[in-house]
């Protein structure tokens, strides 16, 4: 009979098989995967588990701290946290084409992360939080391949790593349960995923620290008004998008020249295909009272009623 927890032993048995004595390295990315997979295997193998985390600046709000708060205190792991946000910015500076950006902030991820992983000396594993869903999709996939998404293989190819993925035989609940049952908070475990380069793809165009400010307020309340709802786990993703345009508003007696902030919200199973969600009028409401009268350089709200296909969850 197959339970969470003889799951957990079964994988403490086989990752301590595995590793035996060898350094284990995880990439922390604070989603829902591989914090997952790095607490399973922190139980199976200790402090010979090292995260590493690069807080990129693409975090939603409080993110990068929360994730420093929860794998120091709650699980009392070998952290590296590096604020690589500066370097981050400077490479970005003139990007604006989606999959440019997406290819800097991927190159940038594994010069940081060797850098890190370098000065840890001899390390003998990676752990990877694939899903068996991930597995299949980067395999079968072509469609999304025009958006090349970092998460399988997308690490040095000369990395001299054996891969520990504990999350392999999983779907995306039972990973949810297991974090669950590791002592992870909901809060963690019932994340919505969230595209590895961060809020740097929901900017359409160059990424600024002006741009970058409005968007993360934006999306947090955005999250806590669906939060408020009740609506949060039914949703696949939702989020604030910023565009590189600005339209004329009027506020007291003033006309207001400012951004737009365009509301996504999709249900979806897999990401491959997903729905436009049909949000309630008065949380359409108090999103964009919220946001407007909030958010400094935002003067409108628009909801995206698009689904996919044709659209694409992300709009790069
Ligand atoms: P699209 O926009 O293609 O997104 O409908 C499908 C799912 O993939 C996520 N996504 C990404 N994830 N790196 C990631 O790790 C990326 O570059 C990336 N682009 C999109 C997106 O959030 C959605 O869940």
């Amino acid at each position: 009979d197959w339970t969470m927890e003889s799951f957990i032993e079964l994988q403490v048995a086989e990752i301590r098989a595995k590793v035996g004595k060898g350094r284990v390295l995880c990439a922390l990315s604070g989603g829902v995967d591989s914090s997952v997979a790095a607490a399973l295997v922190h139980k199976a193998v200790g402090d010979q588990l090292t995260c590493v985390f690069v807080d990129h600046g693409f975090m939603r709000k409080n993110e990068a701290e929360q994730v420093r708060k929860v794998f120091t205190e709650q699980f009392q792991l070998n952290l590296v946290f590096v604020d690589a946000r500066e370097r981050f910015m400077a490479k970005l500076e003139g990007v604006s084409e989606p999959e440019v950006k997406r290819k800097t902030i991927g190159n940038e991820f594994i010069r940081v992360f060797e850098v890190e992983a370098a000065k840890l000396g001899q390390v003998d594993f990676l752990v990877q939080g694939t899903l068996y869903p991930d597995i299949v999709e980067s395999g079968t996939e072509t469609a999304e391949t025009i958006k090349s998404h970092h998460n399988v293989g997308g690490l040095p190819e000369d990395m001299q790593f054996k891969l520990v993925e504990p999350l392999r035989m999983l779907f995306k609940d039972e990973v949810r349960e297991l974090g669950t049952e590791l002592g992870m908070s909901e809060e963690i475990v019932w994340r919505q995923p969230f595209p590895g380069p961060g809020l740097a793809i929901r900017i359409l165009g160059e990424v600024t620290r002006e741009k970058l400010d409005i968007l993360r307020e934006a999306d947090a309340i955005i999250i806590e008004e669906i939060r408020r709802s009740g609506l949060y786990r039914d949703l696949w993703q939702s989020f604030a998008v910023l565009p590189s345009i600005k339209s004329v508003g009027v506020m007291g007696d003033g006309r207001t020249y400012e951004y737009p902030i365009i509301l996504r919200a999709v249900t979806s199973e897999d990401a491959m295909t997903a729905d436009w969600a049909r949000l309630p009028y008065d949380l359409l409401h108090n999103i964009s009272s919220r946001v407007v009268n909030e958010v400094r350089g935002v003067n409108r709200v628009v909801y995206d009623i698009t689904s996919k296909p044709p659209g694409t969850i992300e709009w790069e």
